[in-house]
Formats: C-alpha cells, sequence, structure tokens
C-alpha cells in the first residue's frame, strides 16, 4: 500500500532529545514530509534553541529546511530553563558551530499562517516537544486556520512518573502551563506521550554502544549526545539509561504500533505555587470531563530503537 507521507511542522527546544527527535524525522522522508521547523524557548534561550535547529538541519544534510524562531518566553511567566540537563549550549555533548543557513525572516506565528492557510482541511499534525507557548499563541490568536490540523503530538505531562522538573510537573507543561492548558482544551486531536511512556524508552549501554557503531556522523552526534546525557546522571539512571523524551511523538507518526494509549480527559494546575504545571490525567475515569487526548503510556522501547538505529543508519 503506497502511505503519503504525513505533512508536519515540528514545534521544538533543541535540546538534546529534540535534536534525536529531528535527526528521526528527517531520516523519515517517505513517512514525514517537514514542512518547517519552528523553535521556542525552553531548554535554553530561543536564541540558542534557534540556532541549534538550524545546526542539526545543517549536520543531516537539510539545510533546505526552513527554522522560524518563536517565542521568546512563556505565556505569563518568567523562562526557565534547563541547562543543567541539556548544558550551555542545550546540545552538550557535540561541538555547535554557527550555522551558515540562515534563520528564517518570517517569525513562527507568521510561518503558521501562512502555510495553514494554504493547506487543505485537517491535512497537517503538528508536533510539540518543548513548551506549548508557540501552539498556543496559535490556537488563541488564529482560531480560524485550526480546521486545517490533522492532529498535534505534545511529549509533555506525567501520572504515575510524579514530574522531572518539580516532584508533580513535566518540565516542557511546568515552563508554561497557561500554553499548556490552551492547548489542551483546543479541541483538536492530541495525541500526549509524557513521562510514562517516554520513561520506558531508556538509552541504556547496549542500546548507546548499537548507535556508537552507526558509521555517520549524524549517528555520531546522537551517540555523543546521548553519552553525555548518561555520564550527566548515571547516578540516577544506573543501568537503565536515560530517557530519551521527544523522540517518541516522531516514532509515533512513523510506527503507532510502537505504542499503545487511553483516550481520557488531561487537565493542568496553572495556580498552585507546590503544583503549578501538573497534568490531571483521568485515566480511570473519576470525573465526568470529556476525554481530550490520546495518553500514550506503554512504548515497545526495544521496537523503538531497531526503529532509530534504522533510521540512523540512513545519513
Ligand atoms: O521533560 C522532557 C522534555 O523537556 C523534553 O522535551 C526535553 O527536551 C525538555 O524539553
Ligand atoms: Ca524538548
Amino acid at each position: 500500500m503506497i502511505m503519503t507521507a504525513k505533512s508536519i511542522i515540528i514545534d521544538c527546544d533543541p535540546g538534546k532529545d529534540d535534536a534525536i527527535a529531528l535527526f528521526l524525522a528527517m531520516a523519515s522522508e517517505d513517512e514525514l514530509d517537514i514542512l518547517g521547523i519552528t523553535t521556542v524557548a525552553g531548554n535554553v534561550s530561543l536564541e540558542l534553541t534557534q540556532k541549534n535547529a538550524r545546526f542539526l538541519c545543517e549536520i543531516a544534510g537539510r539545510p533546505d529546511l526552513p527554522v522560524f524562531a518563536g517565542a521568546s518566553s512563556p505565556l505569563k511567566l518568567p523562562l526557565v530553563t534547563a541547562e543543567h540537563v541539556h548544558g550551555k549550549s542545550g546540545l552538550e555533548g557535540i561541538e555547535v558551530v554557527e550555522p551558515k543557513m540562515p534563520e528564517q525572516t518570517r517569525g513562527a506565528q507568521q510561518f503558521f499562517i501562512d502555510t495553514l492557510s494554504m493547506a487543505v482541511e485537517q491535512s497537517i499534525t503538528l508536533v510539540a516537544t518543548g513548551p506549548l507557548t508557540n501552539i498556543a499563541l496559535l490556537v488563541s490568536k488564529h482560531p480560524e486556520l485550526l480546521t486545517k490540523i490533522k492532529q498535534i503530538i505534545i511529549m509533555g505531562g506525567a501520572r504515575l512518573e510524579g514530574g522531572n522538573f518539580s516532584p508533580s510537573a513535566e518540565f516542557n507543561m511546568v515552563v508554561d502551563p497557561h500554553a499548556a492548558k490552551i492547548v489542551l482544551n483546543c479541541g483538536l486531536p492530541l495525541v500526549v506521550m509524557g513521562l510514562d511512556v517516554t520513561h520506558q524508552v531508556r538509552a541504556n549501554k547496549a542500546r548507546r554502544e548499537q548507535i556508537k557503531n552507526i558509521d555517520n556522523k549524524v549517528a555520531r552526534a546522537a551517540s555523543a549526545l546521548l553519552d553525555y546525557s548518561h555520564m550527566q546522571n548515571n547516578k540516577r539512571y544506573a543501568e537503565l539509561g536515560a530517557a530519551i523524551h521527544d523522540p517518541c511523538t516522531i516514532a509515533y507518526l512513523i510506527k503507532p504500533s510502537l505504542f499503545q494509549g487511553v483516550e481520557c480527559n488531561i487537565s493542568i494546575e496553572t495556580d498552585s505555587p507546590l503544583t503549578l504545571g501538573h497534568t490531571a490525567v483521568d485515566y480511570w475515569g473519576v470525573t465526568d470531563k470529556p476525554a481530550n487526548a490520546l495518553w500514550i503510556d506503554l512504548a515497545d522501547a526495544d521496537g523503538f530503537f531497531q526503529l532509530l538505529n534504522e533510521r540512523l543508519e540512513r545519513f
């Protein structure tokens, strides 16, 4: 059966795992037609996330992919970044040089408007692997364009896994909980991949070795980024290996059978200082709130790494 490639826009905050998500997407042209990459402040500042996105496109041999800078801070809160996880550059573990490809003169919102207004109904998939600021601005300022969006795949949130940036909140959600609330209530088909599934996808030693054996510069970059993650937190990760979050969104689009989930309501805390950004996932349907997302909570981790390796081999 001939599959047509899904038209996607990747909104990201590179970031080590965002980098691997971009590599996986760029190596999957049969399944994914990347219309553009939009960047948001998150792991590091917007200045660095947009530079990193362009740098990653260049080392992957895709200087043609347009990168559009988006929001430099959350909707209401001051920006909180994660240099302690991703390093000062956002891509600690590899040397980031100034990209030759230019940053687009249009910003992310104008790119959204131009692309969606020309698109066929329900034809474009948004993939969000950073705080949801850009997506929330699109949803709130251009509701007339939402009919062009098929679905939004989000890396974010946590249920049983608690939180990785506060005891009860995952990073992307806690950086901009007000944006996440807008997106969770936008009415579009959402697939949410939180820590409950990404913590099953661990780059343990054997898996890191397999990637290390792939002889091309993209795989070497991915391997270095994974090694840095592990080195940074090996006391916490020990044998398990670091979870690689963002590539799960791309793998879901390429091979959804690698994952399983449950349609349920996901709400988010936007006020409490203690639990800001907490995603209340009504997994057992104990409220009368209608389901607003497919909450993914099961991954075939071996199948994921088999796919990742096979695609990294392509560079
Ligand atoms: O909590 C993990 C998420 O936060 C990932 O998207 C990672 O890149 C950081 O942005
Ligand atoms: Ca990210």
